[in-house]
Formats: C-alpha cells, structure tokens, sequence
C-alpha cells in the first residue's frame, strides 16, 4: 500500500507517477554562500551542491568523463570543467561542450527543492 499524496516535508514521503519519492534535505540556506560547496553521499548516490554568483546547483559528484571528483572542477560563466582532463559542461542543462578525448554523456543535474529552512532534492525510492 501507498502512502498519502502529500506536501514534501523533511523526512516525508509522497508520491509521484514514476512511483514513491522522498524529499531529501541536505543543508540549511544560512549556511549557503557564493563559493559554497558540499558532496553528499546518499544510498549510491552522489551530489554536489554549489554556489556561485548566488546561484545554487546540484550536480553529480563525480565527472560523466571517468569519474573525476567535481569538487575540484571550476566554474566560471555556466561552466564547469572537471580538472583532470578539462572537459566542459553547462551548469544549467548538464550538456557537454568540449571534450579532449572520446565523448561522454552529459552532467546529471537536479532539481533543488525548498523546504522551510532547508534546500534539498527529491529522490525515488
Ligand atoms: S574525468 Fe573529468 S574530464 Fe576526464
């Protein structure tokens, strides 16, 4: 049985066409700030929250390239280049824009959530 459709809360369940997603908190908007960046280890997950020039992102955490932290990554006018072998995507869309070897696919980004005094995302479950 499926729980209730309801708001998000911290902690919370509701549901969604693709199934049953949970809204997951991950820091308190006082502590965000321009240059702000966290990973998050969630199930098998991994997440980095960014902010810069007041705008908050949540990517993956690693480079869709080989696997490259991003934290490490620059990101400068939208966007971002992982540093072991420079390959660029765009921050709002996740799509590759230069590639110094083969092709790989574009960034994951996710839609940030805003609950209360937190930012967070929905996951499945
Ligand atoms: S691992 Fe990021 S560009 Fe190769």
């Amino acid at each position: 049985m499926r729980p209730p459709l309801m708001p998000p809360r911290c902690g919370s369940w509701t549901s969604s066409r693709s199934g049953v997603v949970r809204f997951q908190p991950l820091e308190k908007l006082i502590n965000l700030h321009d240059f702000y960046a966290r990973q998050f280890k969630i199930d098998n997950l991994q997440l980095l929250l960014l902010q810069r020039n007041g705008e908050l992102y949540l990517i993956e955490g690693r480079c869709p390239h080989r696997g490259h932290p991003l934290d490490v990554a620059t990101l400068d006018a939208g966007v971002i280049q992982c540093a072991l072998h420079h390959y660029q995507f765009a921050i709002d869309d996740g799509r590759l824009l230069h590639a110094t070897e083969e092709r790989c696919r574009g960034l994951r980004i996710y839609d940030l959530v805003y609950e209360g005094n937190e930012v967070g995302v929905m996951l499945d479950e």
